[in-house]
């Protein structure tokens, strides 16, 4: 592995996180509870599932719901998505008020419905709105506001460079910035180069986002000139993968945890999943995530049928202690 500097604190706006590694924003996993334990795993930073400015425009419940956060996982940056100045500005403010530390703005997304909407990846196209949006917003809130965004939308392309001054001039305090283009949605390799180019072209922090599971991955990106970095999918089962990283990177071996530890993590999880929601709304809310937790271990597909008629956490602790032994 390259020697690097080990994760360092950054400053996002005057925010100080107290490491560069973040919980990247990920819609149906990064709840509060999920946030939590990301926090208490070595994350420097936490977003939040993307939320519909316009859902909150208009007093959805589910949405405002989706801005509480927990004690436990500051640093948290709400997500936010739309394609209307004035919406996204009321959101940045719904967001602010709710106790968000950064206000971040999904400019990356490519799923259809977010598209149609004009949101999400669609804004990488309106490098004008991008910036009237991310004007608006900072002009809102005291909070930094920041964006998320791809290096293209097709493959080969890239739009870094552009997309990151246009965000840097309207005032945006950092970026993330996915490796693949929009077309791959969350597969294939990253573009280096193209986000070298993009880290290049700004001074503000350009965390990068894409692939990186372990510390060697992690000291490659980093090389390339990112100030931080964000991940996604690898946290998803394993939410101490910020401290495996950040030892990794400091040469302090990177002991992963053992699978005992991690379904120890995901008890926790429903405990504060059960917090939020209630016990048996928790559990059903967890149903969707329980195969990736139990991947790999004895008798998970039975384990994981059995989870899906759960109805309090004592049934789940019930079920799930012969792998936290
Ligand atoms: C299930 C899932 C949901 C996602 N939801 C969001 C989202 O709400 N907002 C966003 O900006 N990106 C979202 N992403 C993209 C991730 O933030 C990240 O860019 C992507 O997974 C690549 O990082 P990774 O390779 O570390 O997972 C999502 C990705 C996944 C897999």
């Amino acid at each position: 592995m390259t020697s690097l500097p080990p994760l360092h604190p950054v400053l996002i706006g005057r925010v100080a996180l107290r490491n560069n590694l973040a919980l990247a924003p990920m819609a149906g996993i990064t709840n509060a509870a999920f946030r939590v334990l990301a926090a208490e795993g070595g994350a420097g930073l936490v977003v939040t599932e993307m939320v519909s400015a316009e859902s909150l425009k208009y007093g959805n419940k589910k949405s405002f719901k989706m801005l509480e956060l927990l004690p436990g996982e500051h640093p948290a940056a709400i997500q936010l998505f739309g394609a209307d100045p004035a919406s996204m500005a009321l959101a940045a403010q719904a967001a602010e008020r709710a106790g968000a530390d950064i206000v971040d703005i999904n400019a990356g997304c490519p799923v259809k419905k977010v598209l149609r909407s004009g949101a999400g990846a669609e804004l990488m196209k309106k490098p004008q709105l991008l910036g009237e949006i991310i004007s608006r917003m900072v002009k809102s809130v005291k909070v930094p506001v920041t964006v998320k965004f791809r290096v293209g939308l097709a493959a080969g392309e890239n739009l870094g460079p552009l997309l990151a001054r246009v965000a840097e001039e309207a005032g945006a305090a950092a970026i993330t910035l996915h490796g693949r283009p929009a077309a791959q949605f969350h597969t294939g390799p990253v573009d280096l180069e193209a986000m070298a180019a993009t880290a290049a072209a700004v001074k503000i922090p350009v965390f990068g986002n894409g692939g990186v599971e372990n510390a060697a991955q992690a000291a490659v990106m980093l090389a390339a000139g990112c100030a931080g970095l964000a991940i996604g999918r690898a946290a998803v089962y394993n939410p101490a993968v910020f401290s495996e990283i950040s030892a990794g990177l400091s040469g302090a071996g990177a002991g992963s945890v053992t699978d005992a530890a991690r379904i120890r993590l995901f008890l926790r999880f429903l405990e504060l999943n059960a917090g939020i929601y209630g016990e048996e709304q928790g559990l059903a809310r967890a149903r969707k995530l329980v195969g990736y937790w139990l991947k790999g271990l004895p008798n998970a597909a039975a384990a994981r049928g059995a989870f899906m008629s759960l109805k309090t956490l004592k049934e789940a602790e019930g079920l799930l202690i012969q792998y936290t032994r």
